[in-house]
């Protein structure tokens, strides 16, 4: 106990430490998770901003080895939603007051998509008088491209590096033109050059990692200095290459506890970031959000895709919500913001704290 509460309360936290923090047992755990639930009421506050998702298309140019709509699983029927039940979902988001909005898909380079999520960017001004604040997480795409989307109207973008060490990167996935480490790490440097608020993430127990890959992912997202972070547990999908992987350590518990000790370990060491709780973490665990949103994380997803797509969004298996509408989603989330003691924020932005202090810093005089 005493190695852990010595850790947190020097501050200083290389990559031996964290693996100390990261290796910490449940009894050592709960003063992680207490330090990182005082350091969000101090960053944060206990406010949970929303953003209502709209999971674009699974159609998508990509083969990673754990994904459930890699190009090459061909039991997935493909869909797009249309500009219609797009508008539909962005009402709804407005109406209800949500604050933001996250439009999420495969990753496509074509400039039918691409033109498309233009359109859909202008739609959301248009029909929200700018009310709603932008994410997109739409994948690797070119500093144009980036560009273009930002002047239609998005301001956010989420790009998960999956593990930030790349001979890891290259167990899961291809190694290919396609799928590149120093590509992906390109992409990110390129929406920050654009301005955007810039969030990336891991996937938490994924095969072949080790913990050590874990303390450097943290490190990494300090090192790059981001500002909003998705990340969550692993899960196998059955159509995946990585299906019943022998390099897979974990059980589910250790799962839920090893995600949940990187989104403390993310609060304590980066204080005013936003932190999504994942979906994943509820697929793992009832409750699983609950417990993310109590070890730190501020953000949460209500998914408002029409129904009838849902099931054909399967990364991994199991997920959450598939028989439910928007209207179904927006009382499981209320529900769980309720149980983790903390209010939803409606009608904000819920822009990055760590955005707003980065911009005022690099004012000059
Ligand atoms: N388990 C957990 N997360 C997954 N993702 C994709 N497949 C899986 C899986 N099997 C995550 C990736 C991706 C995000 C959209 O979903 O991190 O970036």
């Amino acid at each position: 106990m005493k190695v852990v509460e010595n850790i947190i309360k020097e501050n200083i936290f290389t990559k031996e430490r964290i693996i100390d923090l990261l290796k910490a047992d449940t009894e050592q755990s709960k003063y992680i998770f207490e330090e990182a639930a005082r350091i969000k009421s101090i960053y944060i506050g206990n406010k949970v901003h929303l953003r209502g998702l709209i999971e674009l298309t699974n159609k998508c140019s990509k083969n990673c080895f754990y994904c459930g709509i890699a190009v090459s699983n061909h039991n997935v029927n493909r869909y797009c939603v249309s500009l219609g039940e797009v508008e539909k979902a962005i009402k709804f988001i407005d109406r209800n007051n949500y604050g933001s909005i996250v439009i999420q898909s495969g990753e496509l380079q074509s400039e039918e998509f691409i033109s498309y999520i233009e359109k859909i960017l202008h739609k959301i001004v248009e029909l929200s008088w700018g009310r709603l604040g932008v994410t997109l997480s739409c994948g690797e795409q070119s500093e144009e491209t980036y560009q273009r989307w930002k002047e239609a109207g998005a301001h956010r973008y989420l790009l998960r590096i999956e593990t930030s060490n790349e001979k890891h990167y290259y167990k899961l996935h291809p190694k290919n033109a396609k799928h590149n480490f120093h590509k992906r790490l390109k992409s990110l440097e390129y929406l920050k050059k654009c301005g955007y608020q810039t969030g990336t993430g891991v996937m938490i127990a994924s095969p072949f990692q080790t913990i050590e890959n874990l303390a450097e992912d943290l490190l990494f997202m300090k090192h790059i200095d981001i500002d909003m972070c998705g990340m969550g547990p692993y899960i196998e999908h059955e159509d995946s290459p990585l299906f019943n992987s022998k390099e897979s350590f974990y059980n589910t518990t250790e799962k839920i506890q090893l995600s949940l000790k990187m989104i403390a370990l993310l609060r304590i060491i980066m204080k005013d970031i936003n932190i999504a709780a994942t979906t994943a973490m509820q697929t793992l665990a009832t409750g699983g959000r609950e417990m993310a949103l109590k070890a730190g994380a501020n953000i949460l997803m209500p998914n408002v895709t029409p129904g009838k797509y849902r099931e054909q969004y399967e990364l991994y298996k199991n997920k959450p919500g598939l028989d439910e509408e928007a209207e179904d989603s927006k009382i499981s989330m209320e529900k769980i913001i309720s149980k983790a003691n903390s209010i939803p924020a409606y009608g904000e932005k819920g822009n990055s704290n760590h955005f707003k202090n980065r911009m005022k810093s690099s004012y000059i005089y």
